[in-house]
């Protein structure tokens, strides 16, 4: 289908709207969670303990803890590190407001680092600069879905004894040189937040290497008890608990794990399509002056949770706001991420401290959109973004 123009706006007969994400949830998966809401188990129970195994399995990783938010997962895993006052944190200004949280939330300082401007993610280049005596972690973001250099930061976490964290909200089912994310770091934690790679509705999961730190942070989701509810109640249970420190509510449910346990099963073939419409976003977008397309670094194969577009408004005059407003007017969702950590009102105080240190975040933001890409797309959608754009972009260079 061709576009058409009128009063310098681009426009194609679409009929529906194309939201900028829609989960994919089967018959089967709705299925499941209703037998569970059927079962008189709705808490916590052995299906989110059989899902957490499921994902260490699929992760090829020893210990997985499900959580009821990555939110929730990121502050748990600095708690369990024992990450708080005093101690400084490095991060991507680059990042959604949870990573911030967590760090906040512990009373620790945040630092924002740069990014990479071919992975969007800080990297040892622009985190070293930012090492101080105080500084004991680093929370590196796989942005979009794209891994993080995560070789060169552990051999700097190595070199300064610090605690890595990663927030892998965006990389379930990433590979970096044929290794899963997941593995290697302290703590990796992982979102299955409605839009993300798969989902639980609302939920999270973080994986470990140290059986300490997984038993602390398992304990840690459920207020600190020496047990959970499924141990209470369950048919072998005991009432008899012990608090062995103060914890938080942030564990998973039963409803929520089985809607996991169907989308683990068919996280393959989710990623094949993500990576199947990116590469068609690539091959049709990739030769547009002023359009910059996703960069992957060489060994890595991101999960494509996310596509990231940049427009060059020296080549683009109508740049990326010019963009959204053509997709929005053409029922094409879209979306920016993120908005700089620095540049929310909450957050001034960073702005006064980092704001003139972060010229390719600053540079990224200025360009960016982020274009539809879900698994359900259909490949009609993907023709209707891609000419919208292809003719947005060509009517705003005239
Ligand atoms: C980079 C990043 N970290 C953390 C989160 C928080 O995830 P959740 O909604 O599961 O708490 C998000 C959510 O979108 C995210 O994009």
């Amino acid at each position: 289908m061709g576009a058409d123009r009128r009063e310098g706006r681009v426009f194609i007969e679409r009929q529906d709207h194309l939201r900028f994400f829609r989960p994919d949830v089967s018959e089967e998966e709705i299925a499941a969670v209703g037998e569970v809401l059927r079962s008189g188990w709705l808490t916590y129970g052995a299906k989110v303990h059989e899902f957490g195994q499921a994902c260490a399995k699929y992760l090829e990783v020893d210990r997985a803890v499900p959580v009821c938010s990555c939110t929730a997962g990121l502050h748990l895993a600095l708690e369990a590190l024992d990450i708080g006052p005093g101690d400084e944190v490095i991060l991507p200004a680059l990042t959604f407001v949870a990573t911030l949280s967590a760090v906040l939330h512990r009373g620790a300082t945040p630092v924002l680092a740069d990014i990479d401007p071919v992975s969007l993610c800080i990297s040892p280049a622009t985190c070293a600069p930012l090492l101080t005596p105080r500084t004991r972690a680093i929370m590196p973001v796989d942005m979009g879905g794209h891994p993080c250099d995560m070789a060169g930061l552990g051999d700097l976490a190595r070199q300064h004894d610090l605690r890595i964290v990663r927030d892998a909200a965006h990389s379930f089912g990433a590979r970096e040189h044929g290794r899963l994310v997941g593995q290697g770091c302290d703590a990796t934690v992982f979102s299955f937040y409605a839009t993300k790679c798969i989902t639980t509705g609302d939920g999270g999961l973080v994986t470990c290497d140290d059986a300490a730190l997984a038993a602390r942070m398992a304990s840690l989701a459920v207020h600190g008890m020496d047990g959970d509810a499924w141990q209470r109640y369950g048919d072998k249970g005991r009432w008899y608990y012990e608090i062995l420190e103060p914890g938080w509510k942030y564990h998973l449910g039963d409803p929520a794990a089985v809607l996991g346990l169907g989308q683990l099963g068919r996280a393959d073939d989710f990623m094949a399509r993500r990576t199947a419409v990116a590469e068609r976003f690539n091959a049709e977008l990739g030769d547009l002056p002023g359009v910059q397309v996703p960069q992957v670094l060489p060994g890595m194969t991101p999960a494509w949770h996310l596509y990231l577009l940049r427009i060059d408004p020296r080549v683009v005059p109508g740049g990326r706001d010019g963009l959204i407003a053509d997709l929005t007017a053409n029922r094409i969702g879209s979306s920016v991420h993120f908005i700089p950590l620095h540049h929310h009102p909450a957050f001034t105080d960073l702005a006064a401290t980092f704001g003139d240190k972060l010229p390719e975040t600053e540079r990224y933001f200025a360009e960016a959109v982020s274009l539809p890409l879900f698994p359900a797309m259909t490949d009609q959608d993907v023709t209707d973004v891609v000419t919208v754009v292809r003719a947005s972009v060509e009517a705003s260079r005239k």
